[in-house]
Parts: structure tokens; C-alpha cells; sequence
């Protein structure tokens, strides 16, 4: 008896992941994700498999090296999902954008041209060398316009993912903090690993992405996806992913 309660806890305690991705880099040919049509379709179908069914791609815009603009992902979007009608994957998928906190990004903001995750969501990315140096003011102007800002992979901010304080500082003035999933494999490095594991501890994180880039990524994907462990870890945490929508 014992050992059928033993067997039938362990196939019970596998819990679900996230069924929304929110950042991921999937339409081909406009930043150093998905290089062609059937990158962004192997990708996709890959996350299918492991059971997300609603993904929003956010390139980079990056004006000086990933000059995006929501005309052209919009474009790349409509390509996509007509690739994934004619293929018969039926998942939803939406666009947004990874902006890279510069000059650029201050003039559109100003311009509100900017490309939102479904409610209101913008997600930001600042260099891995030093922190933007209107970091905080950012924050403010963006929220003043409505906004709700998602510091994308605060653990791997060498310069920041140390300092407790100062994530306590960004999450109590309006910033959520988004994990990369990948980062508790180890695949960014032993210090993102860590930074990771302690910001969950500390109840930081209010979303976690893929941010995957290529099939490689899809497929370390589904080793996490395999790892009861990490399964177990995410379980405790109501991540905001389900709110997107
Ligand atoms: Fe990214």
C-alpha cells in the first residue's frame, strides 16, 4: 500500500509550466533569433510539443544593431501566422518587442510608438556592461504614460543581479522582474544560475520567458521541461504569464 501511495505521489507531482511564453525571439530575419521561415516554424512547433500554446515574439529593437520597427514586425507577424494556418499548428501567436534601453528609446516613447504585451506590458533590456544611466527615470516615464515595465533577465546583469536591495528598489517602484527559464539550467553561466534561484527565493520574479533564440534553445527548453526539480521550484510561484492575454 505504501508503495502504491509512493508511485502514485510521483506521478502527481509534476506540475505545468507556464502555458504562455512572453519573450522569445521567433520571426525570422529581424534580429539574431530565427534566421529563416522554418527556424521560426521548427521553434514554434517545438514549443508546441511542450505544451505552450500561447507565445508573443519580442524581437529586439535595438537601433544599433536590430533597427526594428513595429511596421516590420507586424510584417513579420502576419508571415508567421499564415506559415502556421497553412501548416495546421494552431497556436496563438502575438508580437511585442525586446526594447534596449537608449536615446532611440526615449524618442519613441515620447512618440508612443511603442509595442505592448497584452496589458500593457513593455519589456526592456539595458546593457550587460552597466546600467542605463536614466535607468530609474525611464522606469518613471514610462509608467507615467501607462505603462507597466518587465526588466527582462535581471539575473544576468552582472553589475546588478548581486544586489537584493537595489531589485527590492526597482520591484517596489513599478518594475516586475522576468526570469529566462534557461538561466536554471545553468546555460548563461554559474552567476545568472544563482542570481536566478535567489531572486525567486526572494519572491522577485513576476514572469519568466524563453527568450529563445534558435532550435538549440528549444530543445535545452525540454530539458527543463523534464526536470522534476525545476518543475517542484516554479510550482510555489503565481507568475503573471496567465495574466497576459
Ligand atoms: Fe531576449
Amino acid at each position: 500500500m505504501f508503495d502504491f501511495l509512493k508511485k502514485l505521489s510521483r506521478t502527481t507531482t509534476n506540475p505545468p509550466l507556464p502555458q504562455v511564453d512572453m519573450h522569445a525571439h521567433l520571426l525570422p530575419g529581424i534580429d539574431d533569433g530565427a534566421a529563416t521561415m522554418e527556424d521560426s516554424l521548427a521553434m514554434i512547433e517545438g514549443m508546441y510539443d511542450l505544451g505552450y500554446r500561447h507565445l508573443i515574439a519580442t524581437p529586439h529593437i535595438y537601433q544599433e544593431f536590430y533597427p526594428n520597427t513595429t511596421a516590420i514586425i507586424q510584417e513579420k507577424l502576419q508571415l508567421v501566422r499564415q506559415a502556421l494556418t497553412r501548416k495546421g499548428l494552431h497556436i496563438r501567436l502575438d508580437a511585442a518587442a525586446e526594447y534596449f534601453l537608449d536615446d532611440h528609446f526615449d524618442k519613441l516613447l515620447h512618440q508612443d510608438d511603442i509595442m505592448v504585451l497584452p496589458g500593457g506590458y513593455v519589456l526592456i533590456e539595458m546593457s550587460f556592461v552597466a546600467e542605463h544611466p536614466n535607468f530609474r527615470q525611464t522606469l518613471f516615464d514610462l509608467q507615467m504614460k501607462g505603462y507597466k515595465p518587465i526588466l527582462a533577465h535581471p539575473e544576468r546583469y552582472p553589475y546588478l543581479n548581486q544586489n537584493i536591495l537595489a531589485l527590492e528598489n526597482l520591484v517596489d517602484g513599478g518594475c516586475r522582474l522576468q526570469l529566462n527559464l534557461l538561466s536554471l539550467l545553468g546555460h548563461y553561466g554559474k552567476g545568472p544560475q544563482l542570481a536566478a534561484e535567489r531572486l525567486l527565493k526572494h519572491k522577485l520574479i513576476s514572469m519568466v520567458g524563453t527568450d529563445v533564440h534558435n532550435i538549440q534553445h528549444v530543445d535545452l527548453l525540454a530539458q527543463l521541461h523534464k526536470s522534476s526539480a525545476i518543475r517542484r521550484l516554479l510550482k510555489d510561484y503565481d507568475f503573471e504569464n496567465s495574466k497576459l492575454v
